[in-house]
């Protein structure tokens, strides 16, 4: 690999047009531990990919044409690749051919793609075609989608992925804008992340358009028996036939959600929102892919009690898709500003004791993590250094929950008038372009703290970033409704008597509340006093069934094992099986039972679950 200079920082000033002025806007570009491209030398602007989705080979092949911007006037360009064939490469047209070269694998990241290039070219075509294992890629079988008759193709390219589906320089600092083809089996609906169609076409030919430069951790296509419903003017799901009108019900007050986001924020800038319900491998809650946020259907309950899961992507078209974390070691810029948005959101359309419940459950597993992963552990830092590792390993509560409570920090020290202000000229300032942590302070320095040394200090700024564990003046939520539990909840801790409870305890937020809260061991009598009051084994709700099937797991209340089975067969989002399995694995008994679950379910996870639980169970 290249030079692995920490942080190498260039300012490269990039021309770009608006409207009829040209005006020059600095761009950095930072060294990225998890691409082999050297963007220094010359980087992608715009993407033209052309490819087939053949579900008899479980192959993706074409081409992508690249327009480069060849910053050097050197005579290479090195894209990331990973299990990618690569027929031939061309430059501007067809038929000038290129020298290209593989290089070594590593492992996660692929090979570096040389191309021999010449000082003015401005467009190079690649003739390739995907790997069958592509780690991107989930096929699945007619009988594993809901109508059982029509097979099913869908990516999931964060982090590191996009590279086993398209040839491309994979880095979160990198952005271009893209033009698709995509040719699916007749009877068909294929979607992207740009503009999308709302019908099947007679001859299973799409066309996409994304205009706006996005990373390449944003690329994404889904292929299948897929309809769509409107919501509203501007948004709407997409869904297999049996599961929209459910799907389209749960989701009904997306629209508020873009509204009450604008209000906050300022305006939504990618025109569509809309939503695609996957089938239940997907290995997310939710994926922010822009225009179409990819979500797994468990978020379906019947009652909206989850739609925080439609926040947060939505929030991602601010904080991530607008402002990107510049490298997989800034993911709290994402995911912790999209954690907190989310919640100014559902405050917004649900209201303040909603949200402060929801803070209160973040802050409970933010608590747990850093318990887990130990309080000294450097993965506890928001900036975190991934640099040898899959990017993958750095996602944890802390980007999400520490990222929060770091914003919450500033708030209650400046005053929410002040920090919103600042949020909008930050997502304003920094939009369609990536950003570092150290950009992002000096910025909060600039625009916010203005050399108030008391309000910095107050706040901690550099403790919550680069220190570890949970800094002392997080401001611990307190919600009401919540409250109210803990003395149910200390009163069963003595005399164990749950009957009549399922009257007082009805929500979604209650009930995790609860289930959190209980001892850690339970006798067979009283999982089953639970159990008969509340129902949990059979709930309908997934986030329900995986915190009791944890404590069932644990406490080994048999009644709930087929139930825990069939769960864990049918489900393949990594946050409900990690810690299933890893209670399993725990004991003897449990380890058989894992290894046996495991085996039958394995073949309907995707690849970015199989490959954690494989760790798990080596
Ligand atoms: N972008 C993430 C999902 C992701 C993170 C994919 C890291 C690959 C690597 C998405 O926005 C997310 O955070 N999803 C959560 C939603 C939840 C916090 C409401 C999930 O999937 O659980
Ligand atoms: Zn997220």
């Amino acid at each position: 690999m290249k030079q692995l200079l920490a942080l190498l920082l260039l300012i490269l000033f990039t021309a770009c047009m608006q409207g009829n002025k040209t005006t020059y806007t600095p761009q950095e570009i930072v060294e990225d531990p998890h691409s082999f491209s050297e963007p220094v030398k010359a980087v992608v602007k715009h993407l033209d990919l052309d490819i087939n989705v053949d579900f008899e080979t479980k192959t993706l092949s074409g081409k992508a044409i690249w327009t480069i911007d060849n910053l050097s006037k050197g005579d290479e360009i090195v894209l990331d690749s990973r299990g990618l064939h690569i027929d031939k490469v061309t430059l501007d047209g067809e038929t000038e051919e290129t020298m290209f070269a593989l290089g070594d694998e590593a492992e996660y990241l692929g090979q570096p793609l040389s191309i021999q290039i010449n000082p003015e070219t401005r467009k190079i075509y690649i003739w390739y075609s995907t790997s069958t294992d592509a780690p991107a890629l989930q096929w699945l079988q007619p009988q594993q989608t809901a109508g059982k008759k029509h097979p099913y193709l869908f990516t999931q390219s964060q982090a590191v992925l996009t590279r086993s589906w398209i040839p491309c320089q994979d880095s979160p600092g990198i952005r271009f804008t893209y033009n698709a083809k995509v040719s699916v089996p007749k009877g068909l609906l294929a979607l992207m992340s740009a503009d999308n169609p709302q019908q099947k076409s007679p001859d299973g030919v799409y066309q996409f358009k994304q205009q706006h430069p996005i990373p390449s951790y944003l690329m994404a296509l889904a292929a299948g028996d897929i309809d769509f419903k409107a919501i509203d003017n501007r948004t709407g799901v997409y869904a297999e036939p049996s599961v929209l009108a459910k799907a389209a019900w749960e989701f009904a007050d997306v629209g508020k959600m873009v509204n009450a986001a604008e209000e906050l924020y300022g305006k939504y800038r990618w025109g569509r929102y809309d939503l695609l319900v996957l089938p239940p491998s997907f290995p997310f809650g939710g994926m922010e892919n822009p225009m179409l946020t990819f979500a797994t259907p468990t978020v379906i309950t019947g009652d909206r009690s989850l739609v925080n899961l439609v926040a947060h992507e939505l929030a991602h078209s601010w904080s991530g898709n607008l402002a990107t974390n510049a490298a997989w070691n800034d993911f709290w810029l994402n995911e912790g500003f999209t954690t907190y948005f989310e919640r100014r959101i559902i405050e917004a359309v649900y209201g303040k004791e909603e949200a402060k419940m929801q803070e209160v459950l973040g802050w409970q597993s933010l608590k747990k993590t850093v318990e887990e992963l130990g309080k000294d552990n450097p993965d506890t830092r928001l900036k975190l250094d991934l640099k040898g590792r899959d990017p993958d390993e750095g996602v944890s509560d802390i980007a999400y929950e520490k990222g929060f409570f770091f914003l919450r920090t500033i708030e209650e020290a400046v005053g929410r008038e002040k920090l919103d202000d600042f949020m909008k000229s930050y997502f304003e300032k920094y939009a369609f372009r990536s950003v570092t942590t150290e950009q992002f302070l000096r910025y909060l320095g600039e625009e916010l703290i203005k050399g108030d040394r008391s309000l910095s200090q107050k706040i901690s700024i550099r403790e919550w970033v680069y220190g570890t564990g949970i800094p002392d003046n997080a401001p611990i939520p307190q919600s009401t409704i919540l409250k109210g539990l803990d003395t149910i909840l200390s009163a069963s801790k003595n005399n164990f008597d749950v009957q009549g409870l399922s009257k007082k305890i009805k929500t979604t937020n209650e009930k995790l509340y609860f289930i959190n809260g209980l001892p850690k061991a339970l006798s067979q009598e009283q999982m089953k006093a639970l159990d008969q009051e509340f129902s949990f084994t059979r709930s309908g709700n997934a986030e329900i069934q995986a915190a009791w099937y944890l404590i069932a797991i644990r406490n080994q209340y048999k009644t709930a094992y087929p139930a825990i089975k069939k769960f864990l067969i049918h489900v393949g989002r990594r946050k409900f099986l990690m810690p299933l399995y890893q209670e399993m694995l725990k004991t003897p008994k449990g380890k058989e039972m894992a290894k046996q679950i495991y085996a039958e379910a394995r073949p309907n996870y995707h690849s970015v679950s199989t490959n954690s639980i494989d760790q798990l169970m080596k």
